[in-house]
C-alpha cells in the first residue's frame, strides 16, 4: 500500500502544534521588551528551554547583551497585550508599559505580572543559523499564580493559556477539556 492510498499528503508545513505562545522578556537598554514565541519548546524535562529569535528582533539585543530572560505563559486575558508584543517591535513601541514587571532572581530578566506562569532563564547557548539565533535557556526558576493550582498541583485548565497552531491553520485555539484517565499519583 503506498501512501496515497492510505489518505496520507506530503505537506511541507509544521505539523507539530498546537504549542502555547509565550512572551518572552529581556532588558533593553535598560527597558523591559517583550516578544511573542510560538515555537518554544522544553528540553531535558524542562530543565531547558529552547526557541528560534529572528536576528532582526529588538529583543535579542537584550538577550545577547545580558544572557538572561524570562518566559511567561500569558492567559486568553492578555490577548489584547499579546497581540501588541506579536506585532510591533520594542525598536519604535515602549512595550514596557502594558504590564506590571516584577524580577526574581536574576536581575535582567523582567518578568509579566499579569501572566499566571513565569520562568526565568539564563543563556546557556546560542545557536548561530543564518536568519536566526537558537536560543537555549536554562531555567533558574518558575513562579505560577496561587489560584493555577488544584490541590498543590499546577492545573492548566486554570492557566488559560493561549494556543497557536501552525501548519497554514495560524489561529488561536482555547485548551479543551482534561482526558479522564486511570493513573497513579507520579509527575
Ligand atoms: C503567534 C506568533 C508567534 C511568533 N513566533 C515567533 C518566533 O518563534 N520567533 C520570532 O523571532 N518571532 C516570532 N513572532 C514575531 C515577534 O513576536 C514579533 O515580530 C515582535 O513584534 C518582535 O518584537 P521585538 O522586535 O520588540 O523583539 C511571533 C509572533 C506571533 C504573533
Amino acid at each position: 500500500m503506498n501512501n496515497q492510498s492510505l489518505g496520507k499528503i506530503e505537506f511541507e508545513k509544521n505539523m507539530f502544534s498546537p504549542l502555547p505562545i509565550a512572551l518572552v522578556g529581556a532588558l533593553v537598554n535598560d527597558v523591559p521588551n517583550f516578544l511573542v514565541i510560538g515555537y518554544m519548546c522544553p528540553f531535558d524535562f524542562g530543565r531547558y528551554l529552547f526557541f528560534s529569535l529572528y536576528k532582526k528582533r529588538h529583543t535579542r539585543i537584550g538577550i545577547h547583551e545580558h544572557r538572561t530572560f524570562s518566559v511567561n505563559v500569558p492567559s486568553e486575558e492578555l490577548l489584547v497585550e499579546v497581540d501588541i508584543c506579536g506585532s510591533k517591535s520594542g525598536r519604535d513601541v515602549d512595550k514596557s508599559s502594558l504590564f506590571e514587571i516584577f524580577y526574581g532572581e536574576l536581575e535582567t530578566a523582567p518578568m509579566i505580572h499579569q501572566a499566571p506562569i513565569n520562568i526565568e532563564c539564563e543563556v546557556a547557548e546560542i545557536l548561530d543559523y543564518e536568519q536566526n539565533d537558537g536560543i537555549i535557556g536554562r531555567v533558574v526558576k518558575s513562579y505560577v499564580n496561587a489560584e493555577c493550582l488544584s490541590e498543590g498541583k499546577l492545573d492548566m485548565q486554570k492557566v488559560h493559556p493561549i494556543l497557536w497552531a501552525t501548519g497554514g491553520d495560524f489561529n488561536y485555539y482555547q485548551l479543551g477539556t482534561r482526558i479522564p484517565q486511570e493513573k497513579d499519583d507520579k509527575d
